[in-house]
Formats: C-alpha cells, sequence, structure tokens
C-alpha cells in the first residue's frame, strides 16, 4: 500500500493519511469575519474528500493584523460559536483540522486593517504601498497574547490544533527576515533574536491550551529576496521550534515583496514539483517532528516519492484542492494520477476562491 494513506502523528493526535491542505485563504467570511454556510461546505468536502489533515485559510487574531477581504476573524470570543462550526462539520469524517492564526504585519491596506500597519521595522513595502509603523518594544508582548488567545478560541471551537503563519511576508515571518526586521533590540538581530516573538507565541499557546495540543508553523525557508530570510535561518529556527515543543512544521517560502510569493505560476516536470521540498528536505535533517513539503506538488507518483524516500512525512496541496476537493480520494481510489490544475493562479476571488482554469488537462 502507498505510504501516502498511512496515518501519522502530529504530537498525540493521529492525521489518517499524509495529505494536507495547506491553509488557504477562501474569500468566504463575511464582512466581519464570521463563518458563513459557504466556509463550511468547503471544509465539510474537503472532507469528505479525505484531506487527512485541513489547515483553514490564516484568521486574524486582532482587527489590526487584518491582511484581505473576507477573512476569518479570531480575534474576539464572539466568533467562536461560529468557528465551531467548521471542525463540526469536519468530524464528521476521519479529517483533522487546524486553525492557520495569523496577523498581517505591513503586507495590508490601512482600509482593512484600520490604521498605518505594524512591522518589526519601518521598511517600506512596494507591493501594498504601505510604510509601516514600526512597533514599540512594550507593544509586542500584547501581540504574542493575541495569538495565544487566538489559539484558545480555536481550541475552545473545537479545531484540533492550530497552525502559526510564519511565512510569506506577514508579522511573524517579518520578524524573522532580516530584510524586515532591523530592530537592535532583543527582537532583532542574531536568528535567536528574531525569532524571540514565534517562540513567546508557540510557549504561550502550549501553556494556555495545554501541553498536548498540537501546534505546528508554517516557515519560511527563504524570502527569495536578497537580504532576507535564509535556508541557514530557517533551519536555526526549526531547531529552536523543536526543542521548545513544536509539533510538526510546514517549510514553505516567498513574500509579497519578492514578486515570487509562495504560489509560483505554471506547470512543472514531475521531478521539479515540490519547489520547497528541498529545503524541506534540509529542515527535517535538523528536526525530531513530522515536516510537511509543498509547491506545485500535483501528481500522486510525485507525493508519494517525496514521501517514501524519506525527504518529508506528509504532502501539502492548495490549489489542487480548489480545482478538486475530491482529490486525495481520487488518487486513493485510483481514479486520478495527476491534479488538472495548471497552476494559472485564477483561483483568488472576492467572491469565494473557485478554479477558473482549463476545464480539462
Ligand atoms: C487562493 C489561495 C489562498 C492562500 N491562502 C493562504 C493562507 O491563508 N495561508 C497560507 O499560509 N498560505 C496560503 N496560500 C498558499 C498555499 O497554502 C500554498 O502554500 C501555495 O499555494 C503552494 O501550494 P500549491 O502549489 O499546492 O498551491 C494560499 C494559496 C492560494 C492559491
Amino acid at each position: 500500500m502507498s505510504i501516502l494513506f498511512t496515518p501519522v502523528r502530529i504530537g498525540g493526535l493521529v492525521v489518517p493519511n499524509r495529505f494536507v491542505r495547506s491553509a488557504t485563504h477562501d474569500y468566504m467570511a463575511d464582512d466581519e469575519g464570521r463563518v458563513t454556510d459557504a466556509n463550511v461546505a468547503l471544509f465539510s468536502r474537503l472532507a469528505e474528500g479525505e484531506v487527512g489533515l485541513i489547515v483553514t485559510g490564516h484568521a486574524f487574531v486582532r482587527p489590526s493584523g487584518k491582511a484581505s477581504p473576507r477573512q476569518i476573524a479570531v480575534c474576539s470570543d464572539r466568533f467562536i460559536e461560529g468557528l465551531a462550526r467548521i471542525p463540526a462539520a469536519v468530524h464528521g469524517f476521519p479529517s483533522r483540522v487546524f486553525l492557520q492564526i495569523a496577523h498581517a504585519g505591513r503586507q495590508t491596506k490601512p482600509r482593512l486593517c484600520g490604521g498605518v500597519p505594524v512591522s518589526p521595522s519601518a521598511v517600506y513595502d512596494p507591493v501594498s504601498k504601505v510604510r509601516p509603523r514600526e512597533l514599540a518594544r512594550e507593544e509586542i508582548p500584547a501581540l504574542v497574547s493575541d495569538f495565544v488567545a487566538a489559539a484558545r478560541r480555536a481550541q475552545r471551537a473545537g479545531f484540533d490544533g492550530v497552525q502559526l503563519h510564519a511565512a510569506h511576508g506577514y508579522l511573524i515571518s517579518s520578524f524573522l527576515s532580516p530584510h524586515t526586521n532591523r530592530r537592535t533590540d532583543e527582537w532583532g538581530g542574531p536568528v535567536g533574536n528574531r525569532a524571540r516573538i514565534l517562540l513567546e507565541v508557540l510557549g504561550g499557546v502550549k501553556s494556555a491550551c495545554g501541553a498536548s495540543f498540537p501546534v505546528i508553523v508554517k516557515l519560511n525557508s527563504t524570502d527569495l529576496m536578497e537580504g532576507g530570510l535564509t535556508l541557514d535561518d530557517a533551519i536555526a529556527v526549526a531547531r529552536l521550534l523543536d526543542a521548545n515543543g513544536i509539533d510538526g512544521i510546514e517549510v514553505s517560502g516567498g513574500m509579497a515583496e519578492a514578486g515570487l510569493g509562495s504560489m509560483w505560476p505554471g506547470l512543472r516536470r514531475e521531478e521539479d514539483e515540490g519547489y520547497f521540498v528541498d529545503a524541506a528536505a534540509r529542515i527535517k535533517q535538523a528536526v525530531r517532528v513530522p515536516v510537511f513539503g509543498l509547491g506545485g506538488i500535483r501528481t500522486l507518483a510525485a507525493a508519494e516519492r517525496m514521501v517514501a524516500d524519506g525527504r518529508v512525512d506528509l504532502v501539502s496541496l492548495s490549489r489542487p484542492l480548489i480545482r478538486d476537493p475530491f482529490l486525495v480520494r481520487n488518487f486513493r481510489e485510483g481514479r486520478a494520477a495527476r491534479s488538472g490544475c495548471v497552476s494559472c493562479n485564477k483561483c483568488q476571488s472576492l467572491r469565494g476562491i473557485r478554479c477558473a482554469g482549463p476545464k480539462e488537462l
């Protein structure tokens, strides 16, 4: 039997197979961030489609950390009841579901976040055309508390765990990056200082939710930018996370300013699928916890090789599951050997994600 359809442990949690739905903002919450019927239907389909571990889109931990329209909110207790509809729908199936918790940092707009965006340092972002305000040293502990409170809300809502968003140039990622973090206090400088906010969030979540509540991270392995985070930095961060109780590491890369984010366009040859998997394999050598590989994985054969060869423990998919939420089940039943996703990146839509690619491959 394919290793892809064997269970794996994330902390104490058993995930029924090796397929992860990588966090995907679905533009389906209401204007305030409340979960809608469309959200619930989407998660229910992914679970019916046998995705082992489903990660939601990034949910904002405070209003000023909102990155995008129609994003899920986890910034107040009043959202718990709506959030609870997601695990309730998923748990009708063997799948597990984690809430991804995030703060936009400088990658947002004042009209979305309600003020001047904040960042570790006031480094202009040419994409959002924002010069963020540098966070005062005393403001940072409150941000840590917001992430911790958000994780606790996710736990109360019935999620199986949380994923800390430390990738793609958003707030935690911008602390890790020497390009956006030019601080000279304890939150900047050497990589251990740049990782401090992430480690404090991890420690805070584990104290608030209990050591057995799974906490994973989506981590940049590179910012794909001159002067940005390097793989050596990412390996150092991964080691620190591993030593401090993280339960799994999903390896990604890119940031808006780099021009190349996490969703690379176009199709690649089967042997080149998984554009962050080389980095993930390097990180896997440095840690004990499960590592998730991703980036343009489209064929069952490529996914199988990555896991069978021990380069990664799980494989994450985003766009292929927008095209077909039943892809994993179709793989298992032998009905499909590859996704029909051509990475055209037309799936983002303010009216809710949907595949707008060619009907046939
Ligand atoms: C519509 C869309 C929304 C996304 N939203 C998120 C998100 O909320 N959080 C996140 O970490 N990554 C997000 N991503 C990135 C994906 O999780 C994934 O890392 C990337 O698309 C590469 O995987 P793929 O080639 O399988 O699509 C998003 C991607 C897409 C296409």
